[in-house]
């Protein structure tokens, strides 16, 4: 089967396919004018389905999908850019959750949805793995701790600028500083061999946080968590990752305890223009 078909009926000869294509892999040959693979396509195609998503006759079916297989796209359900700029300004990193956990159902959505984050490539290679236990959380917020303990036996530089010292004394007394006693934490992972996986994950990760947000849940980056999994191999060995498989990030994931009222101000941004 031929990587994909066009529908003589329904195709206007528009040319669209063909301009959205990012790999140019469709040509027009023949008198009729039609779209067709170029000799490569097959090898060449990342499966990104913009063809099968522009053509506004749904003329255009990939192996792989085809228009009724793709949800369609309302005009209505757009974001204002006030409602947009709101949203992603009134979003906060989450430290205080309700000792409330999140239905799997719910988890399982927002990953669904930030799965449509952009790829390298359209890769996809992210893997999620969701620790669900609360208590699971908190072993492994454990050994983060054991690894600042390590670290302040040496005392190097970025333990002493972080005032690590304080996030293990605040454990020693029973506050957790690591996952905030979230009662759930997501890691996203994928294969170190593709180049493409770390910033994937970075991206996928900061949809789940707005998608998260958008479902009243409440989450925060867990950089010292994957500063630790990248640096400890008790922790790396305790999340048990399918082999060649790095952890590209984490975040707490929960009810927020509180609402916050105000949008705090940052920096200007810092822009050159050329
Ligand atoms: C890569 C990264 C790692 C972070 N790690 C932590 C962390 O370990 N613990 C924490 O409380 N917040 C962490 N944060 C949250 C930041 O402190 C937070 O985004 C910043 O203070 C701005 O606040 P806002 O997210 O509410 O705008 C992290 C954020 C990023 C982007």
């Amino acid at each position: 089967m031929a990587l994909f078909t066009v529908d003589p009926k329904k195709c206007q000869r528009d040319g669209l396919c063909l301009a959205e294509c990012p790999g140019l892999l469709i040509e027009i040959i023949g008198e009729e004018g039609f779209p067709q693979p170029i000799a490569e396509a097959e090898t060449l195609c990342i499966n990104c389905g913009h063809c099968v998503s522009v053509c506004p006759h749904g003329a255009l079916s990939l192996k792989t999908m085809t228009p009724k297989d793709c949800l369609p796209v309302h005009k209505e359900l757009d974001l204002s850019p006030e409602q947009c700029e709101h949203f992603l300004r009134s979003r906060r990193s989450i430290r205080s959750y309700k000792k409330k956990p999140v239905p799997r159902d719910l988890l399982t959505r927002i990953i669904e949805i930030a799965r449509y984050a952009p790829t390298g490539a359209n890769t996809q290679p992210v893997h999620w793995l969701v620790i669900e236990d609360t208590k699971e959380v908190r072993r492994l917020a454990g050994l983060v701790t054991d690894w600042l303990r390590s670290l302040l036996q040496e005392r190097t530089e970025y333990f002493l600028s972080m005032r690590m010292d304080r996030i293990v004394k605040a454990w020693d007394e029973g506050i957790d500083r690591i996952c905030r006693n979230a009662p759930h934490l997501i890691v996203a992972h994928g294969l170190s061999t593709l180049t493409a996986t770390q910033s994937s994950c970075t991206i996928a990760l900061s949809y789940l946080e707005l998608v998260a947000t958008s479902f009243g849940l409440g989450t925060c980056w867990a950089g010292y968590f994957n500063n630790a999994a990248n640096s400890y191999p008790p922790l790396l060995e305790a999340l048990a990752l399918p082999q060649d498989h790095l952890p590209y990030g984490a975040m707490m994931i929960g009810y927020p305890k509180y609402r916050y009222q105000r949008m705090p101000l940052r920096n200007k941004p810092m822009i050159t223009w050329r």
